[in-house]
């Protein structure tokens, strides 16, 4: 038996590509291959290519339009043989459609709040919005998703602030029966949590001066 090894899929830019942009997929070969194939879910392949002596296979979309818009699977086969990879991991292609009006935001309590408050941000859009995205700036990824059964609200909380969660939050929506386009952002909302002083021989974290981890803060947020 041959030992195949299975292909991975990203995308660059890795999100935030609007409708007319170019974006690339990248399948990721971790063995010499003679075809590679590009799959988009509720299509037949879609792409594919001979004789791949490098260890990337590249599929670029230029000038992207809504139907380049869904999900996406690679799979290769080796050379000299009928053997062919497992697909790798999905990958979603979500374009930005600027013809959706961004949705709008409010952030409850509106003042500065203390650490431990719950806070609520409402995100809406009464025509179109169905699944709202919370985005915290300097996050590469959407903190927190709400999928509504319709139109309308999403209502996102914070449960018990901490000064991590200071920082300009925005939402985007994917409209109604389009899974993979998303509005622009919205304008945003800033929210300031105050510290509480430590209890004595406490230790809390410095967490202005973390700034190498913010990606894991963002993490830890979304979780
Ligand atoms: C897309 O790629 C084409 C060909 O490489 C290039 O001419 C064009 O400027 C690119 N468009 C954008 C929006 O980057
Ligand atoms: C925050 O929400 C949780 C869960 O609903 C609740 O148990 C808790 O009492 C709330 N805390 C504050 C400070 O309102």
């Amino acid at each position: 038996p041959v030992l195949v090894l299975r292909p991975s899929l990203s995308l660059h830019p890795s999100q935030g590509v609007s409708l007319g942009e170019n974006v690339t997929l990248r399948c990721h070969l971790p063995q010499l291959a003679a075809w590679v194939w590009l799959y988009q879910e509720g299509h037949q392949t879609y792409c594919n290519y001979k004789y791949k002596k490098q260890d990337t296979a590249d599929f670029s979309f230029l000038n992207t339009n809504r139907e380049h818009a869904g999900r996406y699977w690679c799979q290769y086969r080796l050379p000299w043989s009928a053997v062919d990879s497992e697909k790798s991991d999905p990958v979603e292609l979500v374009l930005t459609d600027r013809s959706f009006p961004p949705p709008s935001i409010s952030l409850s309590p509106e003042e500065c709040v203390e650490m431990g408050t719950n806070v609520t941000i409402q995100c809406w859009n009464k025509d179109y919005g169905a699944t709202f995205l919370l985005h915290k700036d300097g996050c590469s990824a959407p903190i927190q998703r709400q999928d509504l059964d319709v139109v309308g609200t999403a209502t996102f909380t914070i449960f018990g602030v901490t000064p991590a969660d200071s920082g300009t939050y925005r939402c985007s929506y994917r409209p109604w029966g389009h899974p993979f386009l998303s509005s622009p952002l919205g304008s945003n909302v800033i929210l300031e949590v105050t510290p509480t002083p430590a209890p004595p021989g406490g230790s809390q974290p410095h967490l202005s001066t973390l700034g190498a981890t913010h990606e894991w803060l963002c993490h830890l947020l979304s979780l």
